[in-house]
């Protein structure tokens, strides 16, 4: 059994997994108005990927016969500056993910809720792959800068996403 306030923290974080993944949707349509398919591919694949953590941290509560109020999931912002911006939005916006389910650690240390550290090391371990491949996808647009044959070909690696990349 874990702590009633353990629950309405990873309730809130339910309620992160799946603001992020109304973020990278939002982030798919304006990929799709701008014409980039990959881009927009990629975007898909990362909220529905952030289903699934919203869902693990659902099942993890299930199974520890807990329960959390379900709050009222933020609208994301509808325009986004550049497709760089994407990347560079999604660079920051992980980074405060991270710092969330740190603080998630935190507090299942202070209370020695063990399973808890213990389930919730998956997330530190997938939050570090997360921010390395915004990161490394941001550098790669930043040196292409406004050249529009380079951002097509980022396009297409991107769609690979679709077919198992990441
Ligand atoms: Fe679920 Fe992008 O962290």
């Amino acid at each position: 059994m874990i702590s009633k306030k353990m629950a309405a923290a990873i309730g809130d974080q339910i309620n992160r997994e799946l603001y992020s993944a109304y973020l990278y949707l939002s982030m798919a349509d304006y990929a799709e108005q701008e014409g980039l398919k990959g881009f927009s591919v990629w975007m898909q694949k990362q909220a529905a990927e952030e289903v699934t953590h919203a869902m693990k941290f659902h099942a993890y509560l299930g199974d520890q016969g807990a329960r959390a109020a379900l709050k009222a999931i933020d609208a994301p912002p509808a325009k986004f500056a550049s497709p760089t911006a994407l990347f560079r939005d999604s660079l920051a916006h992980e980074k405060k993910v991270t710092a969330h389910i740190h603080k998630l650690v935190d507090l299942a240390v202070a209370e020695k809720d063990h399973a808890t550290q213990i389930m919730l090391q998956w997330f530190v371990t997938e939050q570090v792959e997360e921010e390395a491949t915004a990161s490394d996808i941001l550098a790669k647009l930043e040196r292409i800068g406004d050249d529009p044959r380079g951002l097509f070909m980022v396009d297409r690696e991107l769609a690979a996403r679709g077919a198992g990349g990441h």
